[in-house]
């Protein structure tokens, strides 16, 4: 099973109505609120379901919203819908991103590292910082797969209906199988695993850190500024 599929029985990242999404958001928007103090031009990285881009409008940014998934763009064309909101959700690839140099004062990229490659990654930090204006900000939230993949392994419940029944890393544990188990089905889906000293090597090509707190025992909240 693909991403797109996990995606669909996921709630924390489809259903921006389920209580994990909620919780998510609740998480995050104060660390948001603190770090974008003036109002701007935001780019909603990997935007799926769009969730972000919404609570971002509300509290008064103009938000663009980008994802490369059809399925995901439906759904949050869907809730915009509903809400009567007005970002505007673009299909594109965050590896060339269809936008000009210097157009955006914020850039968030919310627990999407997974998707991603080392040269990968590489490649969307580059355009991230290619399309911030100077002295913009690159908010960054992801997992450190290394510091979770030994709790997985002891089985966790996903959503109402899934647990982890199995956690399989490569040799060279550059990615991991995750195989989730319901009651009726079971379906296994592979993981870029990213642990925050490769991340922040990463980043320091492009960007310089402003701010980064570890908000558990695995996740965190980083913000860079671009070098230009
Ligand atoms: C876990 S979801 C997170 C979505 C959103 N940021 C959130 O926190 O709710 C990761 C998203 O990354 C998107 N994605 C994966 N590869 C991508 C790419 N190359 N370019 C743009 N989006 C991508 C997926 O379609 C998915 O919607």
């Amino acid at each position: 099973m693909g991403f797109e599929e996990y995606y669909t029985v996921i709630k924390a990242y489809s259903d921006i109505h389920s209580n994990e999404y909620k919780k998510r958001i609740e998480t995050l928007e104060p660390l948001l609120l603190k770090h974008m103090t003036t109002r701007g031009k935001v780019l909603d990285l990997a935007c799926g379901a769009g969730g972000f881009s919404f609570l971002l409008e509300d509290l008064g940014f103009d938000v663009v919203a980008l994802d490369s998934s059809e399925s995901m763009l439906e759904r949050a064309r869907e809730f915009a819908k509903d809400k009567n909101s007005r970002v505007e959700f673009v299909k594109g690839d965050a590896k060339s991103i269809p936008f000009e140099n210097n157009s955006f004062e914020y850039v968030i990229f919310i627990d999407s590292l997974v998707h991603f490659e080392a040269a990968e990654l590489n490649a969307v930090f580059k355009e991230i910082a290619r399309v911030l204006k100077p002295g913009g900000k690159f908010i960054l939230y992801f997992t450190d797969l290394r510091e979770l993949l030994p709790i997985l392994m002891g089985g966790q419940v996903v959503g109402d209906n899934y647990w982890i029944s199995k956690v399989l890393p490569d040799p060279e544990e550059k990615t991991a199988l995750i195989e989730f188990q319901s009651e009726s089905n079971h379906f296994r889906v592979r993981f870029n695993v990213w642990g925050t000293i490769a991340v922040e090597l990463l980043a320091k090509r492009y960007f310089r850190q402003l701010h980064s707190e570890k908000l558990n025992k695995h996740s965190y909240f980083q913000v860079y500024t671009p070098k230009k």
